[in-house]
């Protein structure tokens, strides 16, 4: 079998998507597929998409469009192209996207990548229009190969984990539930050696990934259960890991346990992304999301309390079903109370198969559009006020990679703002304290220190220096 045959992954949507992209080329490394930069020249062309906003779907057509003709032309060439559709549009659209795009060789689910190297035979021995959909019984972790660790540091210094996939939330708006199925936490020990093989390998900082990370409830070898808290703790103890996040976090499974984790590890990097979708509790209960304003005004009081620099992000629908003026005047204090670091922010889109979809009462189009424009115009302030508040400061700088300019790095910093500094090639990979001598409203500039000095894992000191001017106070 030849050994040069290359593989490309289009990574659409969210964070777990990018996770299981490097999982498919770990699975299919064994195979011979190398990944590739492009899919000019790729033997196996996979499309890992996302379903959560309208025309998603959409899209993906268009691209498979392309992708057919890819194929002609490598077929003239005498070269055969695999055709691969993977993640959250392949498990909603299933055997319907094999009739309405024959160029697809086969589908696969977000639960059943794990089978992609059978899939693979299969079709190398001729079959085509093959569709892995289900929800599989056995544990897709279990069934694919740890990544080898030239492979890990290729990858940079920074690294993903999913610990909890699924969700059984049902938001009225959402498709996850349904793209990704229920609930499932991953067992405490599989992570944890996982953490530690991609931190010998050189990995300094881990997100802990999950739809509804805080509602982690893994088993350990004793079968106890454990919450995300519990897991941090137990993670900061793995040799060379220098920092932790997670998300994304639900508001209802803020426990204490992980809000003291905050105050107590110093590895557990000061930025939430607590996503509340809107500022109207009537809203909030018709779109299912089981809080109400006060608890989440109730978390980021006592988050603050215990770590009073933390950086806040959240996301926001504007234009869901029957949000009045008043309701989005409502998101609007809301942000103001908050003050967040940062956002994302969308308008409503109309999902089919769930409730919110047959609601009555669907907002005008243009009314969405300006909503949309005031909410991200007032948040953009707020990012660059937030940024503004790391001028002159000393933050320590994880580096990742070459910047844009020759001889500057890009790293970023605790609060997760991309950093640029001029800085030499042997500093990616590493922690360095960088003075901010610039901000713009999406990331800063800084001067490097110049020697390599240790790493500050105390964040500089921040935890006591109550520094963001104009918050308010909860
Ligand atoms: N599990 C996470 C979010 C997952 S989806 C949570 O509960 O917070 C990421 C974001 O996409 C959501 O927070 C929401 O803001 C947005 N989103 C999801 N469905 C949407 C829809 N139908 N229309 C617009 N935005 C949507
Ligand atoms: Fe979707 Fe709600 Fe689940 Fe988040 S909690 S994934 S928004 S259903
Ligand atoms: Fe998209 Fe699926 Fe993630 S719908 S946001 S890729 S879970």
């Amino acid at each position: 079998m030849s050994n040069n045959k290359k593989l490309y992954i289009k990574t659409y949507g969210c964070q777990m998507n990018v996770y299981d992209s490097e999982r498919m080329a770990d699975v299919l490394s064994p195979l011979g597929y190398n990944l590739s930069e492009s899919g000019e020249d790729a033997d196996i062309v996979i499309l890992n998409t996302c379903h959560i906003r309208e025309k998603a779907a959409e899209k993906v057509y268009s691209e498979l469009g392309r992708l057919k003709k890819l194929k002609n032309k490598r077929l003239e060439q005498g070269k055969s192209t695999i055709i691969g559709v993977a993640g959250c549009v392949a498990q909603a659209e299933g055997e319907e996207m094999l009739n309405r795009a024959p160029v697809v060789d086969l589908l696969v689910g977000p639960q059943a990548y794990h089978r992609l190297p059978n899939l693979i035979n299969k079709i190398e021995a001729g079959q085509r229009g093959l569709l892995e959909v289900d929800f599989p019984a056995e544990d897709k972790f279990e069934n694919i190969p740890a990544a080898e660790s030239d492979r890990i540091i290729a990858r940079g210094p920074t690294a993903f984990v999913t610990v909890q996939e699924g969700c059984d939330k049902f938001c009225t708006f959402c498709v996850v539930p349904y793209t990704r199925g229920s609930e499932f936490s991953r067992p405490v020990e599989k992570i944890i050696e996982e953490t530690r093989r991609l931190c010998a390998a050189g990995v300094k900082e881990i997100t802990l990934l999950g739809q509804n990370v805080n509602a982690y409830h893994g088993e350990n070898s004793v079968g106890e259960s454990w919450s995300l808290g519990r897991l941090l703790y137990a993670l900061a103890e793995v040799p060379g890991l220098e920092r932790l996040r997670y998300t994304t976090s639900h508001p209802l499974d803020m426990d204490d346990t992980l809000i003291a984790a905050h105050g107590d590890l110093p590895q557990l990097m000061p930025y939430l992304h607590l996503p509340i979708q809107s500022g109207s509790d009537r809203i909030l209960k018709a779109m299912n999301r089981k809080h109400t304003t006060e608890i989440y005004y109730d978390v980021i009081e006592r988050m603050r309390k215990v770590r009073p620099d933390i950086a806040l992000s959240s996301d926001f629908i504007v234009g869901f079903p029957g949000e009045s003026s008043e309701d989005f005047a409502a998101t609007m204090q809301l942000v103001c109370d908050i003050d967040y670091a940062q956002a994302f922010s969308f308008k409503y889109s109309s999902r089919p198969g769930t409730p919110a979809a047959d609601m009555d009462d669907q907002v005008a189009e243009n009314v969405k559009s300006e909503r949309l424009t005031e909410l991200q115009a007032l948040l953009r302030q707020q990012q660059q006020s937030f940024n503004k508040t790391c001028l002159g400061r000393k933050l320590p700088v994880l580096f990742t990679g070459q910047g844009r300019k020759l001889g500057q790095l890009i790293g970023r910093s605790p609060y997760l703002q991309p950093v640029h500094a001029d800085a030499p090639q042997e500093f990616i990979g590493t922690i360095q304290d960088v003075e901010v001598i610039a901000v713009g409203v999406n990331s800063l500039s800084g001067q490097c220190e110049g020697d390599r000095t240790e790493i500050e894992l105390a964040s500089g000191g921040q935890v006591n220096q109550p520094f963001r001017e104009g918050a308010t106070a909860l």
